[in-house]
């Protein structure tokens, strides 16, 4: 029975490149995701764009004396072709810019207020008096009540990493011009988070698949109790609020972001042709959504966002959060301030993307941080991409092309050995479906590669190589016994390697695309014919990792 999937991912602000943490936390998964289930014929939707507004972008546009339109279009631009270069394989990515994100959030704004849900309150603020404006939590810096650094911001200290309130800040200052900043009363919009403690509580507590940080997390926040929370601010940037009188205000950045799920699902569907076509993946009960995100979303996602759909009615909830941990970088906490990240562009600009993608699935950070390192990519590029799998498939196929005649060897009758191998194949395919369908991974990409091996080890006794000369079918029978490895392997890997297994698929002298052909053995015909087959990766330099290591921290 065919699926239907909705896969939302995580939106990017875009004041700035994507890192690898934004990569392994929040965008490869739902593309190992969302391939796997094309494959296995399921309908999917997967959805994301550029998060536009809020002050992350209003600051990189004041500090480049640009306009925060140019800032995020620019990135955007950007992200779009680190997609298509990196294959994250998005049916819409677009931005919280367009008039169609504007007009639904407005709608769910308002649907909200009407029913209650959302008031107005007259809250005191920190405003600046000699720039006549008031201060988002990050246009006002100062001391770190905690490290005592100077440089500390109305939201967090980036030195030390604590959470901050801007009433928290020792000698609290205007970024903009330096003034103390006075407290000034405004009007806000505040979405009652409380009146949905229950609702939620009962909703999470049927949540028993969810990971257990994601879980856990929410359940403490729920503890906690919910508290009603400002979804206004005083900012010129971002969607209007649609009540009279709060022209001069707009709606918070992640009250609309998260609306880009819903409006993005509309979008694709205005432009598939049938604009009615959202509603499928958005209120047929029997629809899953998984929402990929990195651990510093989860409240958003578990707890704000449900309630809004909750307050909103007849649309539906997250099935599925499967938020990821951090990624560290040569043993330490990423810092994009510090540039003490890798940046994907640059990543694009002088490597493949497989090798990439299969070093940040073997070692996803799914249930705790895990660690980038330079070596390790050289490591796992050579040792298992390249002498496992690389050379499994090369050696295999530049054997039967030449000596086969270019063609699949016709099999006689299998040994006890050869028909386990087969065996062994489709067992894989049938575990890494139960692992893909339930976001695992890391076990998924590592049952894979431990078929791999295991052929090697197959092909290392049969040593088709030699047997030819004096058996002639012995070679044919351990050959077919390899390239139907190589037929499954090219299906288990084409969610998180898609370009070599596309290759693969083409030198094993298949049509078309691998995700046509399903989630099954689809071993090749004998007699088929191959395609000149070139090697599936390349060795890497291991002088690259001291040239690569020495970029981290630089200033650019
Ligand atoms: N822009 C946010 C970030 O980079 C993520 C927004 S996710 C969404 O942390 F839910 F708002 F879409
Ligand atoms: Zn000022």
């Amino acid at each position: 029975m065919s699926q239907r999937i909705f896969v939302a991912v995580a939106w990017p602000y875009a004041d700035g490149p994507l890192h690898l943490g934004h990569i392994a936390g929040a965008y490869l998964p739902p593309d190992i995701f969302a391939r796997y289930h094309r494959t296995k014929g399921n309908e999917v939707l997967m959805v994301s764009g550029s998060d536009q507004h809020g002050t992350p972008i209003t600051i990189k546009a004041e500090q480049e004396g640009k306009k925060p339109g140019e800032i995020a279009a620019k990135y955007h631009q950007q992200f779009l072709d680190s997609w298509q270069r990196f294959g994250i394989s998005f049916d819409l990515f677009t931005t919280t810019g367009t008039a169609n994100h504007a007009q639904v959030s407005q709608d769910m704004f308002l649907t909200l207020l009407n029913k209650g849900y959302i008031y107005k309150s007259t809250v005191s603020l920190p405003y600046c008096p000699n720039c006549r404006r008031f201060l988002p939590d990050r246009y006002i810096e100062g001391t770190c009540p905690y490290c005592s650094s100077t440089g500390a911001r109305g939201d967090q200290c980036d030195d030390c990493g604590k959470t901050l309130n801007p009433e928290d800040l020792l000698a609290p200052r205007c970024r903009l011009c330096g003034t103390t900043p006075q407290f000034k009363d405004s009007e806000h919009f505040f979405l009652k988070l409380s009146a949905f403690q229950d609702r939620l509580a009962d909703w999470v507590g049927e949540q028993g698949h969810w990971r257990p940080n994601v879980y856990n997390l929410t359940q403490r926040y729920l503890k906690e109790g919910l508290k009603d929370r400002a979804i206004t601010r005083d900012i010129e940037w971002g969607i209007p609020v649609p009540v009279d009188g709060f022209e001069g205000k707009r709606i918070y950045v992640w009250f609309e972001a998260v609306i880009g799920y819903l409006s993005a699902a509309k979008e694709w569907a205005k432009s598939s042709g049938d604009e009615e076509r959202w509603r499928s993946f958005w209120q047929d009960k029997e629809t899953k959504s998984f929402y990929f995100i990195g651990k510093d979303n989860i409240p958003f996602h578990t707890i704000i966002w449900p309630a809004m759909l909750m307050g909103y009615e007849g649309l539906n909830l997250p099935y599925d959060v499967p938020a990821n941990e951090f990624l560290t970088i040569e043993g330490r906490r990423l810092s994009t301030s510090r540039n003490w990240a890798v940046w994907l562009p640059d990543y694009l600009s002088r490597y493949e993307p497989d090798p990439l993608r299969y070093l940040l699935s073997i070692n996803m950070p799914e249930t705790s941080d895990t660690d980038f390192s330079w070596r390790e990519f050289v490591r796992r590029n050579n040792d298992e991409l390249v002498a496992t799998y690389g050379n499994l498939a090369h050696r295999v196929l530049t054997f039967v092309y030449r000596r086969f005649d270019g063609g699949v060897p016709t099999p006689g009758e299998l040994d006890d050995h050869s028909q386990s191998i087969i065996e062994e194949a489709k067992e894989t395919l049938i575990n890494m479906d139960t692992l893909l369908s339930q976001c695992h991974f890391k076990q998924a990409i590592m049952s894979a590669m431990s078929l791999a091996r295991e052929t090697n080890r197959y092909l290392d006794i049969k040593s088709p190589w030699k047997t030819i000369e004096q058996d002639r079918q012995a070679a044919a029978d351990s050959l077919y016994v390899a390239l139907s490895v190589l037929s499954c392997l090219r299906t288990a890997l084409y969610p998180f390697l898609p370009f070599s297994s596309q290759k693969l698929h083409e030198y094993l002298g298949f049509e078309g695309n691998v995700q046509d052909y399903g989630w099954k053995p689809n071993p090749p015909s004998p007699g088929q014919k191959l395609l000149e087959p070139k090697p599936l990766f390349a060795k890497l330099d291991e002088e690259l990792i001291e040239e690569e290591t020495a970029r981290l921290g630089e200033a650019d």
